[in-house]
């Protein structure tokens, strides 16, 4: 996580962001009659919005940018399929994410992450028209080349490594290599490096994307012009922060000691983010300054969570009031796979009981565990069972990372205009 300090959430943000709810309430608690619950709500509509105003923001900076939507972030088909047709690539990290890239029929994908195995660094060399490999490693160059065979290359790039220190190092390689790595491509036949890329993660403002344009405008002063010419693309990954920043129960972003009864859990704290307007702005100077001043490389992005974060509703339905503080849900947070609301905070808001006011309750989960958690608050008149209740904007690193544990998976269903759904 991001260490800048987080201040005291302000309740005029905190009651606009619920209303903003409240006011589609009809809408989700529809979706819960007709699909049941615990269920997501996918708004595809939500999707093209985020898409078009980060390509927007871009392409106002540097008209070439090329924006490749990270599967991971969110790994439905219909995400990927959505984001396609709006004109996205895709960025894809393992062979069954390049597999559904490939079947949402997009043109351009980029395929990064480290430890690529055989199988997949195959099914990228078969599906060249199509796949860039941004290359992990000398080893991967190498491996690439060995499996790719066939008439014409496999466009390659290569990861630079952001931080060298610890679990970091396991991405790419160092800066000063890049020189070596263009070196050693020239050997390979059957790869052609045009690029690079690197990604920084968590990023609340521009400034990690601008250091690391700086430390690769050093790096391209000194490359060999020829190397230079063949560069096609410099990829900036993703790590772009949504806009309200990051939600906490505690200012330090750790966990809530939920036995401590002295803490207000109205209380909440926000690590604010920069709008992306304020991101693409210097990051396309700098581009210009430090990049396009060398080379004439087209500028890629990767962002998964600024895109997919808002899109996505978890609807859940009170099962069980055991007291006047302590109810428990249908769903269990398996529906996120991690256990995220123990250190972030997202409003409980009870659908059914609509109301600006938030009253402490322990919203948890059916899961047999008591880190099954999705609030220490709600936001209603009251709590009763059979009430709906929403957990707003899980969109991004909830679905992906959901598990069968105990309770089923939720159902997914798609929002489409003018109230028609599917399955
Ligand atoms: C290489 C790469 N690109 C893009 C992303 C997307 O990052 P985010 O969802 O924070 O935008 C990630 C996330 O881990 C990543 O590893």
């Amino acid at each position: 996580m991001s260490e800048s300090a987080a201040v005291p959430l302000p309740p005029e943000i905190l009651n606009r962001y619920v209303e903003s709810f409240l006011s589609r309430k009809e809408i989700y608690l529809r979706a819960a009659r007709d699909n049941g619950t615990p269920l997501y709500v996918f708004e595809p509509e939500i999707l093209r919005r985020r898409a078009a105003r980060f390509m927007d923001a871009f392409a106002a900076v540097v008209p070439e940018a090329m924006v490749f939507y990270a599967v991971k972030s969110n790994n439905h088909p219909e995400v990927a399929r959505t984001l396609a047709a709006a004109g996205l690539g895709l960025d894809v990290s393992s062979g069954e994410e390049l597999k559904l890239a490939l079947a949402a029929g997009v043109a351009e994908i980029v395929f990064s992450g480290p430890g690529k195995t055989e199988a997949e660094l195959s099914l990228a060399a078969s599906r060249r028209d199509r796949v860039t490999v941004l290359l992990d490693s000398f080893g991967e160059l190498e491996r690439l080349n060995r499996i790719a065979g066939g008439n014409s290359p496999v466009r390659c790039g290569v990861r630079l490594t952001t931080d060298e220190r610890a679990l970091w190092a396991k991405f790419g390689i160092p800066f000063p290599a890049l020189a070596d790595f263009f070196r050693a491509a020239e050997n390979f036949p059957h790869v052609r490096l045009r690029g690079c890329q690197f990604h920084t993660s968590w990023n609340l403002g521009p400034e990690n994307h601008l250091a690391c344009l700086k430390k690769l405008g050093r790096v391209l002063e000194g490359l060999e012009g020829r190397f230079r010419e063949e560069i096609e693309f410099v990829d900036i990954g993703g790590g772009f922060w949504p806009e309200e920043g990051e939600w906490l129960h505690r200012p330090d972003g750790g966990q809530v000691n939920p036995d401590n009864r002295e803490r207000d859990p109205r209380e909440h704290f926000c690590r604010p983010a920069a709008p992306i307007e304020e991101f693409a702005g210097p990051i396309g100077r700098t581009f210009q300054e430090e990049i396009l001043s060398r080379t004439s490389a087209r500028l890629c992005l990767e962002p998964g969570r600024w895109i997919c974060h808002p899109a996505v509703q978890i609807l859940l339905r009170v099962e069980d009031k055991k007291s006047a503080d302590l109810v428990i849900t249908d769903g269990g947070t398996n529906a996120v796979g991690w256990e995220r609301y123990e250190s972030d905070y997202f409003p409980v808001i009870n659908l059914s009981r609509p109301s600006l006011d938030e009253f402490p309750c322990r919203v948890l989960g059916s899961l047999c565990t008591p880190h099954d958690v999705w609030g220490y608050s709600c936001h209603g008149g009251d709590i009763l069972a059979g009430d709906i209740l929403l957990i707003p904007d899980q969109g991004a690193y909830s679905y992906s990372l959901r598990q069968e544990f105990i309770k089923p998976i939720p159902r997914a269903v798609f929002r489409q205009p003018r109230g028609r759904r599917s399955g």
